[in-house]
């Protein structure tokens, strides 16, 4: 039996492979700058947050039809099934793809179609996020919240994501308030490389549910005593921290410190095609280099489940699995 897990921070472009990202090129006959797998995995050196995105904003040029979105994101709940995951909520980049010309709802009902048969196909439910760019215009984004809602896609939240310095979340107070009286579910990144006062910033001015990476609360005493109080969910992401250069190696990574503040944390892959590895991966590796155990697994995989937007009947019954497989181990 398989540990039972919930993804909860999975930028669905940030799982495009190279191999798909070939295969995608010559179905829709566009030219990459790079001649081969390896002259494009040459690429993965990463110095911060904003050179990786110059290559995933790069890369996706390649998903131009509906059918190559839901092919991407049929690639991703499959290797999501191998690593154990029973639920993955899901980040879509529309900005990312209307800026370049694709239709928001060629992209949009692409994942859907995927979606809509994740359960049949990998036993696997799924909710979609909508994120948008902070270095794009607010207006930009309100826009496309408008037509989201308007049109036929059904999407469970939105979140923030993108270049963080510089773009703190109250610039998209508006947005949230709207997506928030529609009743979708609110996450935002904040505190990956911007301060503290973003994650601040995203609880009291866009009412986040949950913040994504948060890492950076861990500088602010009187943040980690409300993150702790109010139970508010940490997604945290190993290997995207260590190849953001957020931390300088696994070793150093503070997710058990995280855990021991008593923190709502659990782990993700964030865009496991870039970063190393799957959420399977990145449990895999922090239990050889902390040895988290059997205990300290089934918790972050508890935590996962009580940070997700399923259920309370539905959490029960995942938790309950976890602990089967608990029960199961030495
Ligand atoms: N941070 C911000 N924006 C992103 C990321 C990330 O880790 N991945 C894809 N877009
Ligand atoms: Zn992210």
């Amino acid at each position: 039996m398989k540990l039972p897990l919930v993804e909860l921070h999975l930028h669905i472009e940030g799982t495009l492979e190279p191999e798909l990202l070939f295969e995608l090129a010559a179905r829709n006959a566009v030219t990459l700058p790079w001649a081969s797998l390896a002259e494009l995995r040459a690429q993965y050196d990463f110095t911060d947050l904003q050179s990786f995105l110059n290559l995933y904003y790069r890369a996706l040029d390649v998903l131009r039809e509906r059918i190559d979105f839901t092919d991407l994101t049929r690639a991703y709940l499959a290797r999501a099934r191998t690593a154990g995951v029973r639920h993955a909520e899901i980040f879509f980049d529309p900005q990312a793809h209307t800026s370049r010309g694709v239709p928001l709802h060629t992209a949009l009902a692409g994942v859907r179609d995927a979606l809509d048969g994740a359960v049949k196909d990998w036993g696997i439910s799924t909710k979609l996020i909508v994120t948008f760019l902070r270095d794009r215009p607010a207006a930009e984004a309100l826009q496309i919240l408008r037509e989201i809602l308007a049109g036929g896609v059904p999407i469970d939240g939105i979140g923030l994501d993108s270049a963080e310095v510089g773009y703190p979340p109250e610039l998209f107070t508006e947005v949230f308030a709207l997506a928030r009286a529609h009743g979708l579910r609110l996450v935002a990144h904040a505190g990956e490389e911007g301060p503290p006062d973003y994650v601040w910033q995203a609880l009291d001015l866009l009412g986040v549910e949950r913040v994504d990476h948060g890492i950076r609360s861990l500088e602010d005493e009187a943040l980690l005593d409300r993150l702790v109080r109010d139970r508010i969910p940490l997604t945290v992401c190993p290997f995207s921290n260590v190849r953001l250069r957020v931390i300088d190696t696994l070793a150093d990574h503070p997710i058990v410190r995280m855990l021991d503040r008593g923190l709502l944390v659990c782990v993700n892959s964030d865009d496991p095609a870039y970063f190393g590895g799957y959420i399977d991966d990145n449990l895999a590796a922090l239990d050889t280099e902390f040895g988290l155990g059997p205990d300290r697994l089934a918790l972050l995989a508890r935590n996962g489940i009580e940070a997700s937007f399923l259920t309370l009947g539905e959490k029960a019954a995942l938790a309950a699995e976890v602990d089967a497989w608990r029960s199961l181990q030495p």
